[in-house]
């Protein structure tokens, strides 16, 4: 005789552990690539595959992030993202591996607008890249002093939909940003929030290269 119950939860446990499992092959898959292309990620695979969890149930069409280096986090996180993205980068000078990831992003038809400024002067560029679009997802990982931080989160969160995702990077192991966290989470827009999740890898990363990700999920 089949015990339906304990089927049941089985079933439910395969398809947790499947669920957790899945984000973390995809980032590894994309770790390998980068050592493979010479330039590093710039971001922990833990910390990474618990954020795409809540990109992949975004739906994101529209990414902004400030803050690219050579573009791994976007390469990674490409996978969890609709398959007509549109992809918005802002950095002042970029890193030599962005030509690489650039190229690899456009290989898999994602619509890339560079902006090369710093957030602060980056406004207008981005919205014009916008086209009336809004952001899904936006990601905040450039100049990370506090008030920079704050001034990432008050200039562009509003570009950001009902229900999109703001990811700020570097909340664990870095005062800035961990700061700045905390006095959105403590100001007037927590009204604004679905809800809001820290991720730090105390398990596989050592205290000193913790970076960490805070999440906040606008409200529909
Ligand atoms: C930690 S790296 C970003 C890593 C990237 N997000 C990733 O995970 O692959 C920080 C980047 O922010 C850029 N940056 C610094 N100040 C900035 C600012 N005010 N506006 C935009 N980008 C800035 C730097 O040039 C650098 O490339």
């Amino acid at each position: 005789m089949i015990d339906f119950g304990r089927a049941r939860s089985w079933a439910r446990m395969k398809s947790a552990s499947l669920s957790l499992l899945m984000p973390r092959v995809l980032i590894n898959d994309a770790f390998k690539k980068a050592s493979e292309v010479g330039y590093m990620i710039n971001q922990s695979p833990g910390e990474m595959a618990a954020a795409a969890g809540e990109v992949w149930i975004t739906r994101a069409h529209t990414v902004l992030e400030i803050g690219v280096q050579h573009g791994g986090w976007s390469y990674a996180m490409r996978p969890f993202c609709m398959s007509a993205l549109k992809y918005i980068a802002v950095d002042p000078t970029f890193s030599p591996g962005w030509p690489v990831y650039r190229k690899l992003l456009t290989d898999t038809g994602v619509d890339v607008s560079e902006v090369r400024a710093q957030s602060q002067a980056a406004f207008e560029p981005v919205n014009r890249a916008l086209e009336s679009r809004r952001v899904d997802v936006l990601h905040i990982d450039g100049d990370h002093a506090v008030e920079s931080v704050l001034f990432d989160w008050r200039t562009y969160s509003p570009l950001v939909r009902p229900g999109g995702l703001v990811l700020l990077h570097d909340v664990c192991g870095s005062r800035g940003p961990g700061d700045a966290l905390n006095a959105i989470l403590a100001g007037s827009d927590a009204g604004r929030f679905a809800y809001t999740h820290v991720f730090c890898d105390m398990w596989n990363m050592a205290a000193e290269q913790r970076m960490g990700v805070g999440m906040i999920r606008m409200r529909n």
